[in-house]
This record gives C-alpha cells, sequence and structure tokens, in this order.
C-alpha cells in the first residue's frame, strides 16, 4: 500500500512531528558510521541459442566471501532473478535447449547448488492503462475504468548487447507489443533500464534512491506510447514468488529526508522473509517527464499481494527453469499519477525506479544539510527544551517509583 491516497506530499499535511525528528537526529548517528562494501561487478549477455533472439543478461556482483546473481530476461514476460551465495566463486550454468523447451526446469542454474543463501524472482507481467475521466475523488483507491491489458509476455524486445554500457553497469530491454493493432506503439516503447553498482551512492536524477553494492536497479519508463483516452492512467503487474503459505507484504516507511526526493516522505518495500532476505525498494514517485522534479512528480500506489492461484499468470522460463514449477506466486499492482495534476498525457511519458537488493534495504541517514538545519533550527531553544524535558522526566520518574506504596 502505497498510501498515496495520504500522500506525504507537502511539509504542512503530513510533515514529521518535531519528536519525530529528534528520535530521527538521535538514533541515525550510527548508521552514517558503517562502512562502503564495494563488489567486483560485471555484465554478461548470455549468446543465445542457434541465434534466437533471447535476451539474457547476467549481472554478477563478486565480494569478498559472496557472489550476487541477478540474471534478467525478455523470454516470456521481463523478469529477475536474484540469487545471493556464501561463496566468490559461484557461477550461472544455462542451457539453452532446456531453458526454451516446454519444461525448461532446471534450464537455468547457479552452481554450487548449496552456496545459495538466498533466492527470489519477479515478474511483470502486465502493463494496464485504465480512463480516469470520471475518477472525482484523488484519494480514490480505484484508477479508473481498466482498457484491455498489454500482456508483456507479448512484447519483443529490443537486442539488449547494443544496450549495455559497462561504463554505467547498465542496460536497456526495450521493447513494444508484437500485435498492434491500432498502432498505439508507433512511436512509443516501454524500456526497462537495468543498473547495478560496485559501491553504495546516489544516482543524479530523482527519485535518487540510496543504492549499495548488494542492490541493482530497476527504471521502468513508458515513453511515446499513444494513450487510448484523455486521462489514462498507467499500471503494472508485478508477479513474485511466496516464501511461505502466505505473500509478503509491503511495508511503508516515513522519511524525513526529503532533500534527495522533495516532498517525499516514504519509502515502500517489500521483504521476502527468509533469512538473509532480499528486498525491493522504491518511493511512491513517478515522473511523468525526463526533467524529474516535484512538478513532473506523480504519485505511485501499491496494491496489495495477493496470491495467483485464482488465475494463470504467464510463465517466466527463467523462474521456472530456476526454481520449478512447484511455486506459489503472488502479484500486486502498482498504478502511476492520479486524475488529477501532471499526467501521461502531458508528454506522453513516465518514469518509475526502484531497487531491488539482498540483505537488509539501505537506510536513508540524515544528509548533513538536514542536520545542520536541524542543529540551528534547534539550537539553543532545543536543548533548553530538551534539558526541561528531561528534568519533568526525571521528577516524574522518582515521583511514579514512590506510588507503589498506596
Ligand atoms: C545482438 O547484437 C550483437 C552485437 O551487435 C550481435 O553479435 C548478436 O548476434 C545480436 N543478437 C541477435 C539475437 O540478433
Ligand atoms: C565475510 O568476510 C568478512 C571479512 O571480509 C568477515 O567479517 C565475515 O565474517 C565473512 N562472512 C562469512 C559468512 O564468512
Ligand atoms: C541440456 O538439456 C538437454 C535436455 O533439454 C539435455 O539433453 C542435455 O544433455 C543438456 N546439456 C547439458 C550440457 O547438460
Ligand atoms: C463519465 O460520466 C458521464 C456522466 O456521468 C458519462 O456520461 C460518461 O459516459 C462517463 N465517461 C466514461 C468514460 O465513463
Ligand atoms: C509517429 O510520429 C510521426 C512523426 O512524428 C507522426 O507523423 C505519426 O502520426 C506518429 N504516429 C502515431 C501513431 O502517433
Ligand atoms: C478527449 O478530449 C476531446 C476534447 O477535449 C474530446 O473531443 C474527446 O471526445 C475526448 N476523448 C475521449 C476518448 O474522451
Ligand atoms: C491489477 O489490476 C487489474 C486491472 O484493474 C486487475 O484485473 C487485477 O486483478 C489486479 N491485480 C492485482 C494483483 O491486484
Amino acid at each position: 500500500m502505497c498510501g498515496c491516497g495520504e500522500p506525504r506530499w507537502a511539509w504542512g499535511r503530513c510533515a514529521p512531528s518535531p519528536m519525530l525528528l529528534l528520535s530521527l537526529l538521535l538514533s541515525a548517528a550510527p548508521f552514517g558510521l558503517l562502512g562502503e562494501e564495494t563488489r567486483q561487478v560485471s555484465l554478461e549477455v548470455i549468446p543465445g541459442w542457434l541465434g534466437s533472439p533471447q535476451n539474457l543478461l547476467h549481472i554478477r556482483a563478486v565480494g569478498t566471501n559472496s557472489t550476487l546473481h541477478y540474471v534478467w530476461s525478455s523470454l516470456g514476460p521481463p523478469a529477475v532473478l536474484l540469487v545471493a551465495t556464501n561463496t566468490p566463486h559461484s557461477s550461472l550454468v544455462v542451457n539453452w535447449s532446456c531453458l526454451l523447451s516446454p519444461e525448461p526446469d532446471e534450464g537455468l542454474m547457479v552452481l554450487p547448488k548449496d552456496s545459495i543463501q538466498f533466492s527470489s524472482a519477479l515478474v511483470f507481467t502486465r502493463l494496464f492503462e485504465f480512463d480516469s475521466t470520471n475518477v472525482s475523488d484523488v484519494a480514490a483507491k480505484f484508477p479508473g475504468k481498466p482498457y484491455p491489458p498489454y500482456p508483456l509476455a507479448e512484447f519483443s524486445w529490443n537486442n539488449i548487447t547494443d544496450s549495455l554500457d559497462p561504463a554505467t553497469l547498465s542496460a536497456t530491454f526495450r521493447g513494444h507489443p508484437m500485435h498492434d493493432p491500432t498502432n498505439a506503439f508507433a512511436n512509443g516503447s516501454l524500456a526497462f533500464r537495468v543498473q547495478a553498482f560496485s559501491g553504495s551512492g546516489r544516482p543524479i536524477q530523482p527519485p535518487r534512491l540510496l543504492h549499495t553494492a548488494d542492490t541493482c536497479q530497476l527504471e521502468v519508463a513508458l515513453c511515446g506510447a499513444s494513450p487510448r483516452g484523455n486521462r489514462s492512467l498507467f499500471g503494472l503487474e508485478v508477479a513474485t514468488l511466496s516464501q511461505g503459505p502466505d505473500c509478503p507484504s509491503v511495508q511503508e516507511q516515513l522519511s524525513i529526508d526529503d532533500e534527495y526526493t522533495p516532498a517525499v516522505f516514504q519509502l515502500d518495500q517489500l521483504l521476502w522473509d527468509a533469512l538473509p532476505s532480499g528486498f525491493m525498494q522504491w518511493r511512491p514517485v513517478a515522473f511523468s517527464q525526463k526533467q524529474r522534479g516535484r512538478e513532473s512528480a506523480l504519485p505511485c500506489q501499491v496494491s496489495p499481494l495477493h496470491p495467483t492461484l485464482e488465475y494463470p499468470l504467464p510463465q517466466s522460463p527463467i523462474v521456472r527453469a530456476f526454481f520449478g514449477s512447484q511455486t506459489n506466486f503472488c502479484a500486486f499492482n502498482l498504478t502511476f499519477g492520479a486524475s488529477t495534476g501532471p499526467g501521461y498525457w502531458d508528454h506522453y511519458y513516465f518514469s518509475w525506479s526502484m531497487l531491488l537488493g539482498v540483505g537488509s534495504p539501505p537506510v536513508d541517514t540524515l544528509s548533513a544539510l538536514v542536520l545542520g538545519i536541524m542543529a540551528v533550527a534547534l539550537g539553543a531553544p532545543g536543548l533548553m527544551l530538551l534539558g526541561g524535558g528531561l528534568i519533568l522526566l526525571l521528577r516524574h520518574k522518582r515521583y511514579s517509583e514512590y506510588q507503589p506504596i498506596n
């Protein structure tokens, strides 16, 4: 639940209280002292089989005693496998004839198998479009009347090799529907830009999610596709594996640091509960222009996760190959934009970013700027208040120690 119904968009409404600021100020210090971990990251396009135009991108991130494997593919619906191993020597093995067969089990493996500490997957199954013309309530969970969705398994994708950039450790899957009777994608495309990192940092462009060497960033952008209505909102259906009988849940975290993503005081994350776990993390914001800023910010809503037993999902061969057929999936919807404010209709563009990672999600610490402002703002009166509060607290405590006598 992105909770954009109650968005933290402006200081006035949902800005953190001074007490929250203070407690964060007191608790944030230790995080700032954590060292940076780096990894040796390589991107490799696994060559197809008999010239089959299949995209399989392997991101291998090697640390001192662990290796992370991110495998992205547009074979079937776009999907990613994330696999963490406890050795710097684990490797990906692909058997194309098996992977492309109707029963791809074990067509893709990370060896040695007993080094795997954590594995999960995401599958991007459908692109939704909604007509929000008659949705007057901005806070409505209902994005509007759905148009027929675009199944992403029926997209054709570019040759990933051409977009591979070893300098930025990135690659872009760019696709459009194979059958496009209305020519909606004649000038448009849906792009999944994948980026890995060898250390921690923050991109220049909002939402400026804090990344580490354990994470991988995905930017989804729809660009130039003709909408089917005047006020079209778009959405994305995402499926993931459930580790147990229940679906993972999405947690909302309030954050105070709006220096990097102005006016968005929230961070959402999906945690797979196995330990050491993995996560998907994002800010509930999308952008309606390439120039991302406050003026082009769109709210993003996430639905609860539901098991997908009731309706069929398109299969991802890489997920089936790695996990076998005995897996339960859960799905959720992300929707971008609201019927009012800026929208896709302005520039025929939206983009949204998320981080995918292993271990604990990166925690935003207070930046030096915010700390400085708070130090000045709280300043002497703040210290006096704090001192006064402590004295009251101590007095109250002493007082209450004598209470039980009655
Ligand atoms: C993708 O592009 C690379 C380099 O441009 C080329 O070697 C490879 O054969 C292409 N793959 C397909 C399936 O066309
Ligand atoms: C991994 O290596 C670090 C030092 O580089 C060490 O502190 C840590 O205990 C090791 N972890 C495991 C699981 O061996
Ligand atoms: C690849 O899979 C096929 C079955 O799909 C199998 O016959 C073949 O032996 C496998 N190749 C390797 C190298 O394991
Ligand atoms: C919106 O509502 C009006 C009046 O209620 C109706 O005439 C119109 O058909 C609706 N449009 C859509 C797209 O649902
Ligand atoms: C695609 O772009 C061309 C040139 O800009 C334009 O003439 C054409 O109408 C566009 N097609 C669609 C379906 O928007
Ligand atoms: C879009 O807006 C135009 C003018 O505002 C209107 O003529 C047209 O009917 C609208 N289209 C739809 C699908 O609502
Ligand atoms: C996502 O939205 C579509 C269209 O409204 C709906 O059919 C589908 O059931 C939703 N999926 C989930 C997991 O909520």
